[in-house]
């Protein structure tokens, strides 16, 4: 029986789940697999091509040019995210595409299409994948699935944080809003909302440093392995 297992890590924006994802995947030697990046990368398309969101033929073409895949960079310890070949990390990240990608991502086409890849880059398990509808829909069986969760001040802050570094001009208020205007869409659109599933260990990361979020994690995998073990014999 194979030893790798699929760990689904969902939860609202800022709330660290890359982060977590990335080291996990690193100390497991997983894939970790940024499903955000992909919605991003289609959104990227789309505002490039001007493509008319309440046009469902026009985003249904459009889906069918858009030709996604990850690799990896040893520098960063994460995949980079190509979107028809060219590297597109830095576009991605900036605000146009924050303000935009909530929008397409509660797009049934765009969400069958990208399910479908995510399904696949999955199948032969030992991956992280990092999202919000990972353990609800994407892999409902997932072995391990994290839902986590932060206080919006310490979301807003780092979220801020990462942009100032990225050398983004915003200001805060910019911030809150765009944070509190994806937590809104994704969670009440029609096409598998973010919610926590049944099954998921709640990680309240707020008062907690990245090393024990990691230490946490690292022993609810060693429980589900064990589990596996147990019920194999
Ligand atoms: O994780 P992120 O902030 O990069 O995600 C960008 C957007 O993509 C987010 O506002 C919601 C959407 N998303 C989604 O709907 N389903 C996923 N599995 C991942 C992201």
């Amino acid at each position: 029986m194979s030893k790798k297992i699929i760990i689904a890590i969902d939860g609202y924006s800022s709330c660290g789940k890359s982060t977590l994802a990335k080291a996990l995947a690193r100390k497991l030697n997983y894939n970790f697999i940024d499903t955000g990046a992909m919605y991003r990368a289609i959104t990227l398309y789309f505002i490039r091509n001007n493509v008319r969101l309440d046009e469902p033929e026009s985003v249904t073409e459009a889906l069918k040019n858009v030709n996604l895949h990850f690799e990896f960079n040893e520098e960063k310890g994460k995949s980079d995210m190509f979107l028809n070949d060219e590297n597109v990390e830095q576009y991605i990240r900036e605000m146009t595409i924050a303000q935009k990608v909530s929008e397409v991502a509660a797009i049934k086409a765009v969400r069958v299409s990208a399910v479908k890849q995510q399904q696949l880059m999955g199948k032969k398990k030992g991956v992280v994948m990092d999202g919000r509808d990972i353990g609800t829909v994407v892999f409902p069986n997932a072995e391990l699935k994290i839902f986590m969760t932060a206080d919006i001040e310490i979301r807003v802050k780092r979220r801020f944080l990462e942009m100032q570094e990225q050398n983004q001009n915003v200001n805060i208020e910019d911030v809150i809003s765009n944070l509190q205007m994806r937590d809104y869409i994704d969670s009440n659109r029609e096409e598998s909302p973010l919610r926590q599933a049944e099954d998921a260990r709640v990680l309240n990361n707020s008062d907690m440093s990245q090393e024990q979020q990691l230490n946490l994690a690292l022993k609810w995998v060693e429980e589900v392995l064990s589990t596996k073990k147990e019920m194999a014999r």
